[in-house]
């Protein structure tokens, strides 16, 4: 068996991968290690968690001296790097938390892989999986590409820009193997209702407002996440070591015209009179530095890996409503407890 670190795994992406990982690689042992913050949920994870070649492991990727003692133990021969505080407005609230999980816990990880991979063999990788906002903010033209700038605006894109460059420091300096992806919006099951689209999925099932921040004309390249893990797997598989590779949807929405789409599909859904759940619509306080547009170019993983998304849009917004509808017992219990705390802080009773 080959054994294989995925971290973060109990997260939104993470349990996608995990589970696209253990199913579709029987001669891997999959090891998920996650130490079950807010957004760690092993329930995420229910319909893989007995099978043979799938571990868990609660522990903390800050921690070396843990992290080396895991790769020396299971000998690991690839990284999937998916840990991270991972929410733009907790970054705001308590950015150390953000340096702490994403740039000390990098470190510690391709610190430990260093270690292990002493003479760094053929085969061996660590992926390290971010973000698009690194590239800052587009205005109404052009896109992010591989080449462009790092320009990272908020305490959250510059935690996840500074893992990037440690990255590709461990590549330079110790010829480490890794390689990188930074990937446009996602969206599905799983997925935290913290965020735009399952917090409005959310406060449209409880009739609750719908806090669109500034005047909503922010822009989002949408992905659907599990057009992300396949992508993930190919750059995993047969991407080049060194490269970085771009990842989006070619799919812009403003914040406004996704809510009131979400809207129209949820009547019709829920069997609502159509317009009754636009009508929640609120304007609330912009957050703080606000990136204006974020767009991927994703040619380049088109051109020499042939990927491409499957999903068009309303679909999969369709396929991403139906689960929440589904799983409501799911949505009850992350939004229980500490949740409640944290939205009376983010948007007030
Ligand atoms: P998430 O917040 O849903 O999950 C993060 C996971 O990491 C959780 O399971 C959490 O328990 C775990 N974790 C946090 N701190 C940890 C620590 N110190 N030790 C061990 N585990 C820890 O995040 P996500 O949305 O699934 O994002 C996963 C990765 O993908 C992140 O690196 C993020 O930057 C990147 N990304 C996310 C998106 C998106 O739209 N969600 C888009 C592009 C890139
Ligand atoms: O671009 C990739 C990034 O996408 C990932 O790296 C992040 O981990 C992920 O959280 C996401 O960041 P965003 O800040 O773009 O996602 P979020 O869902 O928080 O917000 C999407 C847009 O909606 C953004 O313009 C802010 C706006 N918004 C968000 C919330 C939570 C609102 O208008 N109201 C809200 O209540």
């Amino acid at each position: 068996m080959k054994p294989i670190l995925i971290t973060g795994g109990a997260g939104f992406i993470g349990s996608h991968l995990t589970r696209l990982f253990v199913r579709k690689y029987p001669q891997y042992h999959v090891v998920n290690l996650d130490n079950l913050t807010y957004a760690g949920n092993l329930e995420n994870l229910k319909d893989i968690e007995k099978e043979s070649n799938y571990e868990f492991v609660k522990g903390d990727i800050t921690d070396l001296n843990f992290v080396k003692t895991l790769f020396e133990k299971h000998q690991f021969t690839g990284v999937l790097h998916c840990a991270a505080e991972s929410h733009v407005d907790r970054s705001i609230t308590d950015p150390l938390a953000f340096l702490r999980t994403n740039v000390l816990g990098t470190v510690s990880l391709l610190q430990a892989a260093k270690d292990l991979w002493k003479d760094n063999e053929e085969g061996k990788v660590f992926y390290h999986i971010s973000t698009d906002e690194v590239y800052g903010s587009l205005g109404t033209e052009g896109f992010f590409t591989e080449d462009t700038s790092y320009d990272p605006r908020s305490p959250y894109s510059a935690s996840k820009a500074s893992s990037d460059h440690f990255v590709r420091a461990f590549y330079h300096t110790y010829k480490l193997p890794v390689k990188i992806s930074n990937c446009s919006n996602n969206y599905g099951p799983f997925h935290f209702p913290e965020k735009l689209i399952p917090l409005c999925i959310h406060n449209i099932l409880n009739n609750k407002a719908l806090p669109i921040y500034g005047k909503g004309e922010n822009i989002r390249d949408w992905l659907y996440v599990e057009d992300h893990v396949r992508a993930i797997d190919l750059i995993f598989h047969q991407g080049k070591v060194g490269e970085t590779y771009n990842i989006g949807g070619h799919n812009e929405w403003t914040n406004i015209a996704l809510v009131k789409e979400l809207c129209r599909q949820m009547d019709e859904k829920l069997g609502r009179v159509t317009g009754s759940s636009e009508k929640l619509i609120t304007y609330v306080q912009d957050r703080a530095g606000h990136d204006m547009r974020y767009a991927i170019d994703a040619s380049k993983l088109t051109k020499e890996l042939n990927w491409l998304p499957s999903l068009q849009f309303e679909e999969g917004i369709s396929k991403t409503i139906d689960w929440y509808l589904d799983n409501e017992e799911w949505l009850k219990h992350v939004t229980s407890g500490d949740y409640q705390g944290y939205y009376e802080h983010q948007y007030g009773k």
